[in-house]
């Protein structure tokens, strides 16, 4: 199986998105120059090309493309050739309605934008299809062709005919019968029974809340539904090259796609990694998000999006400060990405992103952007030979699922107040600050290599990950539970006695009577620490430890965090430094270490193969004692036993030692 390593080659990728069709020819030699100049060795080019390459139906201009393959070929740039179906042409929409989605309430999304097709369309698959089809057979020989890039951001939903037959097919393989359908939807409950397979829907705008488990089912079935457009390009695509690698770039930790069942079916997991530049854990949330891609990935991954500077989708886009981009670009390797890509090469001058940074902005080839640009580009070259391609050990994994994210953001819940992301990411910090390298992994897969696992928060669990999770404790492993956990079965049916017995019984919990969400901006008083958003009233099992009990409130006296053996369970999400505290005694007993110990708080410190990255997050100067004697591989200097560092400032050591 073709794989990023075939595409890197033993260097680090560094470029990005390029959109040469919005400048006129001239322009692209200056590109090519400045891209040598900073070291760019790999573009993505087509992304959005549909209306370019076929501007009416069954047309074919491919001349401009020819010219800008051979032009990269030329200066020894690679190319991650993208199929440009995530945008049809305003011609689709015109001449075939149906391929346009439509929304919860019937309306059409219209053309105008971007990404507006239905996955269930058979007309909108046909053209993406005969499309894909000439696009390979055109470059499949093509040298400077290195990577397939599917599609960009698979993310439409729909809700119209199409998507119902669709749906409808998608649910008889599921179920079979439609009585076990009624039986797992729970159709008794507000006579929602279905007589015949043509009644059911996709969950459209009604007139209270809807039935839960139809909308799980259709948040899968969109993921499935999208995957098979997916699939289906990717099998044009493999059948002209088997030896190109190919993939489609997920937005991370987002709900729309099982980003999971998504990696399993490509041979490169990339990614589009946006951290806000203002958020003083924007550093956390790109280590997680790393983690969670190299996890998908099983292994070297490649950052396919993230921005040189400013977005131009949030509220307020503040630019990154000097420095934050080559810090968060250099920490994704540290973290196992083995390409470091942009949206976007050039700035553009007009369209909805022209106020999306680039790596070559407004102010050009003299401004700041560009400058970063060139000096990231170079160190990335020095390093990469002794980067690419290796591995980053963890002991420690995360249990993350979209089913059980799915299942538990629905109406009706305890409280709107629960964000499944803000939980992950709560525990996912709290193991940053220990030091402690992380993975993550689904329910359900295989634990024995960890020596402690942390759910933070999985609402839904199937059976065999329940068993999973137990057997994972007796055979000695440490597991720290959030709240909520367990509570549902795979049809979101209520486990017997809120919580499943199996777990109940492990984590010592006799009886869960009641939960207790919390208000905005209100903690509740534990032994120790101040719980949020959550609370739980348990009643402990006589042999089950109670690590610490509620303080105040209704509450008061009754258990709020619980052990039994190597099982913890937390009832409510602990402010951060005791989420600290409590995660950093969970993992320090299943005998983990810290990456490096004694650091500063502002500096992360990650081993990828046989390097030590040292990330400052801060901004003041820093020195961090590493015993020994190292090469800085991105100074080329020597150090011993302290390492400097300034504003942002990352050192890659290598030891001297034989
Ligand atoms: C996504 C898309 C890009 C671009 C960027 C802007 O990642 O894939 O085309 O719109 O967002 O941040």
């Amino acid at each position: 199986m073709p794989s990023l390593r075939d595409a890197a080659r033993g260097r680090i990728l560094f470029g990005g998105d390029y959109n040469p069709e919005q400048w006129p020819e001239e322009v692209w030699e200056d590109d090519v120059r400045l891209m040598k100049e900073a070291g760019v060795n790999s573009v993505t080019l087509g992304v959005f090309s549909w209306a370019k390459i076929e501007p009416r139906p069954g047309a074919r201009e491919f001349g401009w493309l020819d010219r800008l393959m051979d032009l990269m070929h030329a200066h020894g740039i690679g190319v991650v050739l993208a199929t440009p179906t995530t945008s049809p042409p305003p011609w689709m929409g015109a001449r075939h309605p149906e391929t346009l989605p439509r929304a919860e309430d019937g309306s059409i999304v219209w053309y105008g934008s971007r990404q507006q097709f239905c996955a269930s369309s058979p007309v909108y698959r046909r053209y993406a299809a005969a499309l894909t089809e000439d696009l390979a057979a055109r470059y499949a020989e093509h040298p400077a062709l290195t990577v397939w890039h599917i599609n960009n951001e698979y993310c439409t939903h729909c809700w119209c005919d199409e998507t119902a037959v669709h749906f409808r097919r998608w649910l008889c393989a599921r179920y079979g019968t439609l009585d076990a359908l009624n039986e797992a939807w729970g159709t008794a409950f507000w006579s929602q029974h279905y007589d015949s397979w043509s009644e059911i829907l996709p969950p459209r705008k009604a007139q209270y809340m809807k039935n839960p488990t139809q909308v799980l089912d259709f948040k899968r079935f969109t993921s499935d539904a999208l995957m098979e457009c997916f699939t289906a390009e990717r099998d044009i695509v493999a059948r002209h090259t088997p030896h190109i690698p190919v993939t489609t770039n997920f937005m991370p930790l987002w709900s729309g796609q099982d980003a999971w069942a998504w990696a399993a079916e490509e041979d490169i997991v990339s990614v589009d990694i946006y951290p806000d530049p203002r958020d003083p854990w924007g550093g956390q949330y790109n280590a997680m998000l790393a983690d969670m891609t190299r996890s998908q990935a099983a292994g070297p991954w490649m950052l396919m999006e993230q921005a040189a500077g400013a977005v131009n989708w949030r509220g307020v886009n503040h630019p990154k400060p000097e420095g934050l981009n080559r810090l968060w670009s250099l920490q994704s390797v540290a973290r196992g990405a083995d390409a470091v890509c942009y949206f976007q090469w050039r700035q553009s001058r007009q369209g909805s992103e022209k106020f999306h940074s680039g790596m070559l902005g407004h102010a050009g080839e003299h401004g700041r952007a560009f400058r970063e640009t060139r000096r990231l580009g170079a160190e990335l070259a020095a390093i990469g030979p002794a980067v690419a391609g290796t591995a980053v050990a963890a002991d420690v994994a995360v249990l993350h699922d979209w089913d059980a994210w799915w299942a538990g953001a629905q109406e009706g819940s305890p409280s709107t107040l629960l964000d499944y992301t803000e939980v992950v990411r709560r525990w996912h910090r709290a193991l940053w600050e220990n030091g402690t390298a992380t993975e993550f992994a689904r329910p359900d897969a295989g634990l024995s290599r960890f020596k402690a696992v942390v759910v933070p928060h999985l609402y839904l669990l199937g059976d065999a990950a329940i068993d999973n999770l137990v057997a994972y404790v007796r055979g000695g492993g440490r597991l720290v539970c959030g709240f909520f956990t367990g509570i549902a079965d795979v049809d979101d049916r209520i486990r017997p006695g809120g919580m499943d017995v199996r777990l109940r019984e492990l984590f010592g919990i006799r009886t869960l009577h009641e939960w207790w969400p919390l208000e905005a901006d209100t903690a509740v008083q534990c032994d120790g620490f101040r719980g949020t958003v959550w609370s739980e009233e348990l009643e402990a099992a006589e042999d089950a430890e109670v690590v610490a009990a509620y303080r105040e409130g209704e509450l008061a006296g009754l258990p709020a965090v619980l052990r039994r053996g190597g099982a913890t369970y937390v009832s409510t999400l602990p402010e951060p430094p005791a989420l600290r505290a409590l995660v950093g005694d969970v993992v320090r007993a299943a005998g983990v270490r810290p990456v490096l110990s004694g650091l500063p708080e502002s500096v992360e410190a990650v081993r990828r193969g046989e390097l030590l990255f040292l990330l400052h997050h801060g901004r003041e100067m820093v020195t961090v004692t590493v015993p020994g004697a190292y090469e800085d591989l991105l100074t080329g200097r020597v150090v011993t036993d302290r390492v400097a560092l300034g504003r942002y400032g990352v050192a890659v050591l290598r030891s001297t030692a034989p």
